[in-house]
């Protein structure tokens, strides 16, 4: 029996359509001391990602299914409570894969140090900095070919990857176009992220119709976090020899069915489309790159983000489920105070 305190999520069933907080539990689970060679880290942020509700259905994709009955894992921070290791001390900070949980007892070799810049906090390494900001950057660059004054289109625009994806397609002078849900996310799309066009997809009758209304000129590069009727409407309304970064496909994680969109996929022949799925962790070589450009880009104030942090390990399960909702805007956080 362990004596350190922590509290973990386990999932008890694999949720059918939309999870529900009674899919969850949250878990007493006392840790034991450390041993030679290891740390016990306190969790300071964990984040909530749409990629977990994948791992909810039992089924094996590119990672392995969540385990019923046992705490659940995702990105984290967190500082360094007790260490038995030479070499990470006590007191610094790291990044780690296990989330939805107080604190853990790990291997050096399983967590990353990090060393927040000044102004910038600890939990910007689970989202701008973290796997969030480098989706964005490897999908509009590496997949998506972007060169600059094109137009580029995104869905979920006001998400933590989609206005990650925005501002660096700006930074690069292109025409932006992004999709959200509420007029008050299209404001901060316009206002402070810099799109040049936020459509409340809420207010219109047929997005395909706002979208050819708002890119007259037709759009070259599309960055789709959202699938379905989304991707049929830019497809659309792709130029000619566009491209089509796949990214994610939130309108169908808590599908039962099979979607019907998109019908319109022939025009992939006739517009000579390009359109390519991709998994960020495939492209770590980039990530050197990413965090130069991307810790230069925040030190000149030219990219921002917004967050939503809920205060405490037991109020994960329903924060996770307003991913799915939208009731949240930028990156969904868990704090655990320390
Ligand atoms: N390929 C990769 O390696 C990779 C890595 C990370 C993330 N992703 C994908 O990137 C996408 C964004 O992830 P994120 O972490 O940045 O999440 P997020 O965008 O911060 O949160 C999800 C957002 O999706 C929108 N949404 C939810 N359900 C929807 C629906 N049925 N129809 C339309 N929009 C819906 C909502 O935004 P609105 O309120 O604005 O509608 C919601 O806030 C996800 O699809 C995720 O799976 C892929």
């Amino acid at each position: 029996m362990g004596k350190i305190q922590n509290r973990e999520i386990h999932l008890k069933t694999y949720p059918e359509g939309t999870p529900q907080e009674s899919d969850f539990a949250t878990v007493d689970a006392p840790l034991p001391e450390p041993q030679a060679g290891e740390l016990l880290v306190r969790n300071q942020y964990f984040s909530l990602d749409p990629y977990m509700r994948a791992r909810m259905t039992g089924q094996e994709t590119y990672v392995p299914p969540y385990t019923l009955d046992a705490p659940l894992d995702g990105p984290c921070v967190g500082y360094v409570e007790m260490s038995r290791s030479e070499h990470i001390k006590e007191g610094e900070y790291v990044a780690g894969g296990k989330g939805w949980r107080e604190a853990f007892v790990t291997s050096p070799e399983q967590v990353e140090r990090i060393q927040p810049a000044e102004g910038v906090p600890l939990q910007a390494f689970l989202g701008i900095l973290g796997t969030t900001g480098f989706t964005a950057y490897t999908g509009l660059f590496h997949i998506g070919q972007l060169t600059g004054e094109e137009t580029v289109f995104v869905s979920a625009g006001a998400g933590a990857v989609g206005s990650a994806a925005c501002q660096i397609a700006r930074l690069k002078g292109c025409r932006v176009a992004a999709s959200t849900s509420s007029d008050e996310k299209a404001r901060w799309l316009r206002e402070d992220a810099g799109v040049n066009a936020a459509i409340n997809y809420n207010n219109e009758q047929r997005l395909v119709d706002a979208l050819n209304r708002e890119c007259p000129e037709g759009v070259d590069l599309y960055f789709d976090n959202v699938g379905g009727r989304t991707l049929e409407a830019a497809i659309q309304n792709m130029n000619t020899y566009g491209r089509l970064v796949l990214c994610g496909m939130i309108s169908q994680y808590n599908a039962r069915r099979p979607p019907r969109a998109p019908a319109n996929l022939m025009l992939a022949i006739v517009k000579r489309l390009r359109m390519q799925g991709f998994i960020v962790h495939d492209h770590m070589d980039l990530h050197p790159q990413f965090s130069a450009e991307m810790n230069s880009w925040i030190s000149q104030n030219q990219i921002t983000w917004q967050e939503t942090v809920v205060e405490g390990i037991e109020q994960a399960p329903a924060a996770f489920i307003r991913l799915f909702t939208g009731e949240k805007t930028g990156k969904m956080l868990v704090r655990i105070a320390s």
